[in-house]
């Protein structure tokens, strides 16, 4: 069942009913100012960072499961009603949700009146416009009320939701005509604020919770909309809101549009007060002022449009499938944008305050954001890299606000010094930037403890070379990209973290994952030491890959499929020898082995691939690994701690699919491929949304898997390294356009079902158009470049400025 559908020429989604399966979300903003809005506007924005500058209040797992927003309440004759459907639940005429590219557009219509809300955050501004259009569609003339309603955070979202026998005393607030100012903890330490105005005369305003809404009602029956007039309240402590109350007139067929605006600024030091106790409002006004009428809005949102045109030029597709069209040209890449900007911070399953951002999920959101906006990715890898620690290890994540790496999720995963390498790697094919290597880079922010980023991929390197257990492969530390396989927790209490918690320092457990991804980005870092004029370094890193190689096929493999790992007792994980009740074989060694090449010659590679086909393979996409394990186990942590079919127990683990799909392509089997691509890909599951549940137009991490009783039904949708990797799967691999050290490799891998295509790859300045006939998915290609046929399947790279012409028969 679907509810809405795809608006391709607009780039929207369109969501026709308020009563989706789950809240349908989009982001606002992709700089420095964010916001989350729902299909029925919940959400809530924040200034760079959804923990320490949370400007709006959200509450989570709230009943209903999404209340509070930024709302809009009309009150016509004593009928009360909310165009975004919530908060009032009054029925509308008319309803529709269009999410585009950075903007959100909901109407609702009663009684003739039709009220639009335009949700976005202007390129370069720091706040979000609320543009309300009201339009009378009736024949008599109109009187009503219109009433704006945010709720302010008190800043640090975690404190905010904590600690109340502070937090009720400091709310502060200044009201100056039709913009009301919250400045709560202003007066001390913090050089911020937050502003809420309207272009228009306001009648009366309130910013006072409790007296707007009345102690004992909720957002859907609020006091002052309900009566019809506003209280001109000023808090104190409790809880600061901002909500104007405006008189409007409308003759039948006339519309209004009023600007809101809901902004953030920052003031120097010295220059914080106006007066004593009066806040300098010089910087809001400027910003005001950009903004005061519908046109500034309608330009605003124009260069919007303009903005994303323009990244998505970068890589397009034209093919007879509309469904992969919009994947690859649209949402896809959109939500690589929204992963880059949040990593796994603030989304409806990700509460802002857990976590910032990942080394490991940072590095992996480059690979599919990198053509976007490559400066960006640039500045980034820096900002990653300068977290590391001298050995080569890693914080797991780091605030961006401070950009200082910090402990609550831990550290000591042994997988993160690798994704760099491979994170600076897609930069540098990408943009040809072999100077960032030279970039001094601090170790854990030190800025007097620095080296070359070159020395800090040395440094990733060995830090697997180093740590290696008994069988020669490596270990794997508090836990792998497998967040869940925690070798050395051993957490027998309830309420630890297994992220966190004590450590066996043994070096006993290995990890055959990592050793897969040794072998295939330890080659990465042998090419950029041959450019780098490194030899001998570039020729003992190929050294240690063929010798981690054979350690994988003498020690991790099973016999049909790759080891897992051995635990902290040198048991098998993921092996046919493994006791009932325990999982036999999990995806991750089976996809990234063989992504790696291990196996290919020798025939490893497809058994493999054949056992998860056989073993994993669902309707739905493959499970991470199976039988589920029953019981937990503490020699295992995390993994086993999750009930059969979900999350990181068997579930669908969407992540991790890609990874077995472009091995398919490795050895040459296009059509499983994409087989495996259209079950996870979320426009081929808008028919089943009702039981997929999630925004059709994203991934989501996990998908519940066979063993679980929802079977199909997705969770945490957005911020998940599903949304890179399936690009790079897609893109890269299956259409086969990807930047290589030393041109433009084309190499499509998709089978005959897109029997016909056309990319256009805009890269280094220049543009590659690529006409491609699929007769088949082996991988096996003729390129005629220019009119000349050329021997192989790399493209040297062409000038800036120029347009490459690729004729490409793919068997
Ligand atoms: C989840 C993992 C996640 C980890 C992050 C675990 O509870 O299952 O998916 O990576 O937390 O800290
Ligand atoms: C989610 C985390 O963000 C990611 O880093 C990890 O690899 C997966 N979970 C698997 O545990």
């Amino acid at each position: 069942m679907r509810f809405g559908h795809f608006d391709d020429a607009r780039r929207e989604y369109v969501i026709t009913t308020p009563k989706t399966p789950y809240p349908w979300i989009n982001y606002l903003g992709s700089e420095q100012f964010f916001g989350l809005v729902s299909h029925q506007g919940g959400g809530y924005c924040f200034y760079r960072d959804a923990r320490l500058r949370r400007l709006t209040r959200y509450r989570y797992n709230n009943v209903p499961t999404d209340s509070g927003g930024r709302y809009f309440y009309i009150n016509e004759g004593g009928d009360t009603w909310t165009p975004t459907f919530m908060p009032m639940k009054k029925e509308l005429s008319f309803f529709e949700c269009r999410h585009g590219l950075g903007y959100t557009q909901i109407t609702g219509t009663r009684n003739g009146l039709r009220a639009e809300v335009l949700y976005f955050v202007p390129i370069g501004q720091t706040a979000e416009v609320h543009q309300v259009t009201l339009k009378n569609e009736g024949s008599t003339p109109k009187r009503f009320k219109l009433f704006s309603f945010v709720e302010f955070c008190l800043w640090n979202a975690h404190d905010d939701a904590t600690n109340f026998q502070r937090n009720f005393s400091t709310g502060e607030v200044e009201v100056v005509g039709s913009t009301i100012y919250h400045k709560t903890e202003y007066r001390e330490r913090r050089d911020h604020f937050a502003f809420y105005h309207v272009n228009a005369q306001v009648s009366g305003f309130d910013t006072d919770r409790e007296s707007f809404i009345g102690l004992y009602n909720g957002f859907g029956d609020p006091d002052v909309p309900s009566a019809g007039e506003s209280k001109n309240t000023v808090a104190s402590g409790w809880s600061p809101i901002a909500s104007h109350g405006l008189d409007v007139t409308l003759a039948p067929g006339e519309e209004k549009k009023f600007v809101f605006l809901l902004g953030y600024v920052e003031n120097p030091r010295a220059e914080k007060w106006e007066k004593p106790g009066i806040i300098n409002k010089t910087r809001a006004e400027q910003l005001i002022a950009a903004f005061s009428s519908s046109e500034q809005v309608t330009a605003a949102l124009g260069k919007l449009r303009e903005h994303w045109e323009g990244l998505l030029s970068n890589y397009a597709v034209e093919s007879g499938d509309e469904k992969l069209n919009r994947m690859v040209n649209i949402w896809n890449p959109y939500q690589c944008m929204v992963t880059f900007n949040m990593s796994r911070s603030a989304s409806y399953f990700e509460s802002g305050i857990g976590r910032g951002m990942g080394f490991r999920d940072s590095n992996q959101d480059l690979l599919g954001f990198v053509h976007l906006v490559p400066e960006r990715a640039r500045e980034r890898i820096i900002d990653i890299a300068s977290t590391q620690f001298a050995d080569g290890s890693a914080y797991h994540q780091y605030q961006p606000l401070t950009k200082r790496g910090n402990n609550d999720v831990g550290s000591g995963f042994n997988d993160d010094p690798l994704w760099l390498i491979l994170g600076v790697s897609a930069y540098i094919k990408e943009t040809g930037d072999y100077g960032i290597l030279d970039e001094q880079v601090p170790f854990d922010n030190d800025p007097n403890n620095a080296a070359t980023l070159l020395e800090h991929l040395k440094r990733s390197f060995d830090h697997v070379g180093h740590n290696l257990g008994p069988h020669g492969l490596p270990l794997i530390g508090r836990a792998d990209w497998n967040d869940c396989l925690n070798l050395n927790c051993f957490s027998e209490t309830p309420d630890e973290s297994f992220q966190t918690t004590g450590n066996r320092t043994g070096r006993t457990a290995e990890s055959v994952f990592i050793a897969g991804m040794f072998v295939h980005i330890g080659p990465d870092y042998a090419k950029i030491c041959e450019y780098k004029g490194q030899s001998a370094e570039a020729t003992r890193a190929r050294a240690e890959v063929a010798k981690m190689e054979r350690a994988v096929l003498e020690h991790g493999w099973d016999g049909e499929w790759f080891l897992r790992a051995y635990d902290f007792f040198g048991n098998k994980i993921g092996s046919k020898d493994c006791p009932e009740g325990d999982s036999k074989i999990l995806i991750e060694p089976q996809g990234y082995c063989v992504m790696a090449g291990i196996g290919v010659a020798t025939g490893e590679a497809k058994l493999a691939l054949d056992s998860v086909k056989e073993r994993l393979d669902t309707r739905y996409g493959i499970v991470l690994n199976n039988p589920p394990y029953r019981d937990y186990h503490v020699e295992l942590g995390e993994i086993s701690s999750y009930p059969p079919g979900y999350k990181e127990n068997a579930g669908i683990f969407c992540h991790n699919n890609p990874w077995v799909m472009i091995a398919e392509t490795v050895i040459g089997r296009g059509e499983r491929a994409f087989e495996y691509y259209k079950k996870i890909a979320p426009a081929y599951l808008e028919d089943i949304s009702e039981i997929h549940r999630t925004e059709p137009y994203v991934y989501s991490q996990m998908i519940a898997g066979k063993d679980a009783p929802r079977h199909g039904e997705a969770k945490n949708s957005w911020l998940t390294g599903t949304g890179s990797w399936n690009f790079v799967a897609i893109s890269q691999y299956m259409l086969g356009v990807r930047p290589e050290w030393d041109g433009l490799c084309v190499k499509p891998c998709i089978g005959k079902e897109v029997p016909e295509f056309t990319v256009t790859r805009k890269c280094r300045g220049a543009t590659y158009r690529i006409h491609v006939k699929s007769t088949g998915g082996t991988g096996q290609v003729k390129l005629v470049v220019d009119g000349t046929p050329i021997e192989g399947v790399i493209v040297p790279f062409a000038k800036p400025g120029s347009t490459v012409h690729i004729e490409c028969e793919a068997s």
